[in-house]
């Protein structure tokens, strides 16, 4: 989604020029564009009269703000001891190459994934496990990435 002046005065209009409003605003944006476009930092700080170094600080500190585009869904492959030793990193690269991430992790191009590792999701049972948004699949093997790509192509 594309920063509009509109979708950011929609945005400012909520709330009164005061700095206290920072966290509010910053979630706002968060939740409208996936993540904290320059811009919006920019007008919200201007809005709200605070420094821009103090936003980006804040959103730095804060996890749940994202500074770089994130895609519709993430996927967070586990990378952990009891993943790695029942193929993680084969199912792990499986995803990067379907998806075309040129990097170790990344967004794609069309924003629809964001691709990631992580170091164990508490069900090493079900190694190798990925989760994707709220869903977490076990026993991945690469031919089940392929098919759990497609489905969420699709979504
Ligand atoms: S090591 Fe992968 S879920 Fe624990």
């Amino acid at each position: 989604m594309s920063v509009t002046f509109k979708s950011l005065e929609t945005i400012l209009d909520q709330y009164p020029p005061n700095p206290e409003h920072l966290i509010s605003a910053l979630q706002d944006v968060q939740a409208k564009f996936s993540y904290i476009p320059k811009e919006a930092m920019t007008a919200v700080c201007d809005h709200l009269g605070v420094p821009v170094s103090r936003g980006w600080a804040v959103a730095t500190f804060y996890k749940a703000f994202s500074l770089e585009p994130k895609g519709e869904h993430e996927i967070s492959v586990c990378l952990g001891t009891a993943c790695h030793v029942r193929g993680a990193r084969n199912v792990y690269e499986k995803f990067r190459r379907d998806l075309a991430i040129p990097g170790e992790e990344g967004t794609t191009k069309d924003l629809k994934f964001t691709l990631r590792q992580v170091r164990c999701l508490g069900c090493c049972s079900m190694a190798p496990v990925a989760q994707i948004d709220e869903e977490v699949h076990g026993g991945l093997s690469q031919r089940k990435a392929g098919t759990l790509l497609k489905q969420f192509r699709k979504r």
